[in-house]
């Protein structure tokens, strides 16, 4: 018998919440066995929830042979995925808002914008798109706040077969610039300033100096969000205001094949910069409306609110196009949990009668540390469930969750998935699981995850396993390439274990079967829910003129989850100092923006290495965790004196 009062211990779901869900626990298995059963016919069906101009005749062709890779689904049809997420919805929907919006300050106006507004705002961003020579296939990057202009541009590009790639707005100019260069965009839709948590982000600034970068002939579409003062170039930038105006609200979906790519999304790998995940039209939108519907258990006339960014794949798939393509009310929030205090996210739940309410950990955790009564001061009574997603949940975070903010009556899905997965592919549902704190638990339907044996690839059968996660066949949502660089593509998914495709996080499936993500296995950190690649902030700091060397890992941090943790050794004649140590901060968050702002600098004389001048990683990662004691071999090293003064001179980091 389990212990009730372990903080494991699993909970299942009320049976008022059974009688209501769209998936109970034997539906469920049905479903699930069909769809590994019968991937063809599981996904023949289900590609019906969405709109085809042409519907398709095949469904699934792929190959996971590396050399051969190639994901196609629902192939020969064609569809738009801006139709999907408004003109479909006219008929029946026209007046229902369709966008709930929440500006950064609770003293300005939420805005309603219903799916009749949505289509008139969205076709004129699209005309004027086009009146700036964007055509089908060419790319865009998006710069913005969260306003829902962001949405607009998003789905404007939808519209006219561009393809999207937006930049979150925490970026600096340079990996701003280093986008639109990779994507040759011909536009970077932006706006004058950011305001998130009382303070302004100058975001047209950037794009300029961004702009200034880049080779390519790219044009910019300035949205007003502040009135803040900012220059504009004749000629090159435009206000959407001014253009808007003077647009056709009228503006016919194009045509498009479900595999031409839907957008971009640069994100962090193990090495070298961030790749551009491409994501395709057909598939990935019908994997993000079912796993929207699915996973959250929505109902129609249900109140969304998911706290992520439109910059991060999270607002891609569970802010706009999951949640629009189903007709759903989305709430857009532009602002910071903490801003003006603690009770943010609370209160905007009771104004605007939130039913499912979706964030990172990492946010909990820093509510759960400034106590309970900025929650229980809000009536929570609309809340039936609350979803997590970005890292490892700790079951402590977990259960002031449950009990605090859910008040016990609410399902968690703690949904595991990634930029590459379009969606989710391990979470509980609402009515069907009885979740375990810190369990991504089950499988979503036509996902079959496998654990494999680390070091010999051999699949892990049988509970408990423990070791690598890889995924035995494709889904619809999956990435389909990397941005101008199939092979990267390949080499990066699918050449470490052969015929599956690799997530780069460890996983447990205990005796009952059900899936723990343990963290991340390659040298990818997760900060605040924020994918950051070690090498990426390497590259940062050598570039500072007087770094010679740094090797970047992560460290355990009890509200990031993990911290940046560096080490760096000086040019010779350079003298460590506590003003150098600001500096590359600073460069860092040049380099790449705030998000990467080292937490812990430890001066290193030398750093680890084999005798083949490899950094030895995991010896770092240990003095980092305080762990010392637990060094493991380290008679291969080149110098073993290094280890000693890290170790030594650990106390010294900040
Ligand atoms: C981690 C975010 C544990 C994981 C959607 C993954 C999680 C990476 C969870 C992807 C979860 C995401 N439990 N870990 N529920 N969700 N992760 O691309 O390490 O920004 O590989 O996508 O976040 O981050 P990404």
């Amino acid at each position: 018998m389990s212990n009730p009062h372990h903080p494991t211990h699993p909970h299942p779901p009320s049976p008022e919440v059974v009688a209501n869900a769209h998936v109970t626990a034997e539906q469920y298995e049905t479903m699930y066995a069909a769809s590994i059963a019968d991937p063809e016919g599981f996904w023949r069906e289900e590609g019906k929830r969405v709109d085809w101009i042409k519907p398709y005749s095949q469904v699934k062709d792929v190959d996971f042979t590396l050399g051969n890779v190639k994901i196609n689904w629902f192939a020969d049809g064609t569809l738009n995925a801006s139709a999907n997420c408004i003109d479909r919805h006219l008929a029946t929907r026209g007046d229902q808002t369709a966008i709930i919006w929440e500006p950064d300050s609770p003293e300005d106006d939420a805005k309603h914008i219903t799916y009749t507004e949505l289509h008139g705002h969205t076709c004129r961003m699209a005309n004027i798109l086009k009146g700036m020579g964007v055509t089908k296939g060419d790319r865009v990057v998006i710069y913005m706040p969260m306003i829902p202009e962001a949405a607009y541009a998003m789905l404007a590009c939808a519209r006219i077969g561009a393809i999207h790639s937006i930049v979150f707005a925490g970026f600096s100019p340079d990996a701003l610039a280093a986008r639109v260069t990779g994507s040759d965009a011909r536009v970077v839709i932006t706006a004058d300033e950011a305001p998130r948590g009382g303070k302004a982000t100058p975001l047209k600034t950037n794009a300029d100096k961004a702009l200034a970068k880049c080779d390519t002939d790219t044009k910019m579409l300035v949205v007003r969000r502040t009135g803040g003062d900012i220059a504009m170039t004749e000629g090159r930038d435009h206000w959407f205001h001014e253009l808007e105006a003077k647009a056709d609200a009228d503006c016919p979906p194009e045509e498009m094949a479900a595999e031409d790519p839907l957008f971009i999304l640069y994100t962090s790998g193990s090495t070298g910069q961030p790749k551009g995940v491409v994501h395709s039209t057909g598939g990935y939108l019908v994997y993000a409306a079912m796993t929207h519907e699915v996973t959250f258990d929505y109902h129609d006339g249900d109140i969304y609110w998911c706290t992520a960014d439109v910059g991060w794949v999270t607002g891609h798939s569970y802010i706009v196009y999951g949640p629009l393509a189903n007709g759903a009310t989305t709430l857009m929030f532009e602002g910071v949990p903490t801003y003006p205090d603690a009770s943010r996210f609370w209160q905007v739940c009771e104004k605007h009668k939130v039913n499912q309410f979706y964030t990172a950990p990492t946010a909990i955790r820093a509510l759960m540390g400034k106590g309970n009564e900025f929650v229980s001061k809000c009536d929570l009574s609309s809340l039936k469930v609350l979803g997590t997603v970005g890292e490892p949940i700790n079951p402590e975070a977990w259960n002031w969750y449950n009990d605090v903010v859910g008040g016990g009556r609410c399902p968690i899905v703690d949904t595991w998935w990634q930029t590459e997965t379009g969606g989710h592919l391990l979470t509980p549902l609402p009515g069907a699981h009885a979740t375990k704190p810190g369990a991504a638990m089950k499988p979503f339907f036509g996902i079959n995850p496998v654990i494999l044996e680390p070091t010999t690839g051999e699949v892990i059968e049988g509970n408990p396993a423990e070791g690598v996660l890889c995924i035995a066949d494709s889904w619809p949502g999956q990435m389909r390439s990397v941005w101008g660089d199939h092979e990267r593509f390949e080499k990066t998914y699918f050449s470490d274990y052969k015929g599956y495709y690799f997530s780069g996080d460890g996983c447990r499936r205990d005796a009952d079967g059900d899936y723990w993500i343990t963290g991340r296995v390659d040298d990818v950190i997760n900060v605040s829910g924020h994918r950051m690649g070690t090498a990426e902030v390497e590259s940062a700091l050598v570039a500072h003129p007087k770094v010679a060397e740094a090797a970047v890992v992560g460290y355990p941090h009890e509200v990031k989850g993990q911290g940046i943790y560096c080490y760096v050794t000086l040019m010779g004649g350079q003298e460590p100092s506590e003003e150098l140590r600001k500096e590359l901060r600073q460069w860092v968050r040049e380099e790449i923006g705030p998000i990467a702002s080292p937490d812990l600098i430890q001066w290193a004389p030398g750093l680890p290495k084999t005798r083949s001048g490899k950094i030895m990683r995991r010896i770092l990662r240990k003095i980092a965790e305080n762990d010392y004691g637990a060094l493991g071999d380290t008679s291969t090293l080149a110098e073993p004196a290094v280890v000693d003064d890290l170790i030594e001179n650990r106390m010294n980091r900040a």
